[in-house]
């Protein structure tokens, strides 16, 4: 492995690149990683690199976003089967659908979706910044797409708004259900929930805190409390045992896995960045249309 690590470090570079990790990736990507994190700080270090080369070890739409506010470079996906079973489940037809339904409304997009349905909304969103984002609209109602969970929570949070949300969700946080909940907290009565908030609405209310996974490690290192039941994907937690080992984390369940996430390899990586192969590409109309509505939440989100 350290020959495998070496030689990317070497490449990255000779070639100007810099590799981009979701904090989702096998724990072995992030010794090659220039910056690791969530999907907003992912895509605001995306926009502001020099770099020539972005290898997105993540999954398709982030590495696409990546392609869409920095077109001038070359990102690269070291698998291209990484997908997003959520962003899968709207396309462009869905969306224009969708917007016909509930005519003249702001629309708001997860980040979680593909270029073709970003290219359809007024202003995207991460798990990180929902909240912000909605609000930073003023308006009484909005369309959100495509997690009813994360759009259900937006709500709640914003009395004064109503959100209509498309039913898309993450199969892997919506099956949580509350008597996970319950029954690990009888076990660790001490220890602090943190949830995401693809979790169903009335799952992440029972948590001490909801937030995207860089707010989850976030509060695990600022809390002086040595007890954590994990709610959302389980590179959230091989992370967090290796950067606080003095500390216990407990996965609300072994099915907390994103089987995409995990497609990512060392030697993926390499071959990429080697051969400059899985490219990402986009025709340049849908590219101008989807990157307003991320620029607009970067510009609120800075
Ligand atoms: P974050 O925005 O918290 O990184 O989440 C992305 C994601 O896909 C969660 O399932
Ligand atoms: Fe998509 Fe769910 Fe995987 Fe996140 S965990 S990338 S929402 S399938």
């Amino acid at each position: 492995m350290k020959n495998l690590i070496e030689r990317i470090n070497l490449l990255k570079k000779q070639k100007k690149a810099i590799i981009l990790a979701h904090s989702y990736q096998n724990v072995e990507i992030d010794k090659v990683a220039d910056f690791v994190g969530d999907s907003l700080y992912l895509s605001q270090k995306a926009k502001e690199t020099s770099a020539e080369i972005i290898v997105f070890a993540g999954v398709y739409f982030m590495a696409q976003t990546a392609k869409i506010i920095s077109p001038e470079k070359k990102v690269l996906l070291p698998n291209l089967n990484a997908g997003c079973l959520m962003a899968d489940m709207i396309n462009h037809e869905q969306m224009k659908s969708f917007k016909k339904k509930y005519p003249n409304l702001p629309t708001v997009c997860y980040i979680n979706s593909t270029a073709e349905v970003k290219a359809e909304c007024d202003i995207c969103c991460t798990s990180s910044n929902a909240v912000e984002i909605v609000k930073s609209l003023n308006a009484p109602k909005v369309l959100f797409v495509p997690d009813a969970n994360l759009g259900k929570h937006v709500e709640a949070q914003l009395n004064n708004v109503e959100v209509i949300t498309y039913q898309g969700c993450c199969p892997v946080h919506d099956n949580v259900t509350i008597q996970n909940i319950l029954d690990t907290k009888s076990k660790h009565p001490n220890a602090k929930v943190l949830i995401h908030p693809e979790c169903k609405p009335k799952v992440s209310q029972l948590g001490d805190y909801i937030g995207s996974t860089s707010g989850i490690i976030n509060y695990v290192k600022n809390s002086s409390e040595k007890e954590f039941i994990i709610v959302t994907e389980k590179g959230v937690v091989d992370r967090l045992k290796r950067d606080f080992p003095q500390k216990e984390f407990i996965l609300i369940s072994e099915k907390m896995l994103c089987e995409s996430m995990k497609l990512t390899s060392l030697e993926q990586i390499l071959y990429a960045l080697e051969n400059e192969v899985n490219e990402i590409t986009i025709d340049e109309k849908t590219r101008q249309l989807s990157a307003g509505c991320i620029e607009r939440m970067l510009k609120v989100s800075q």
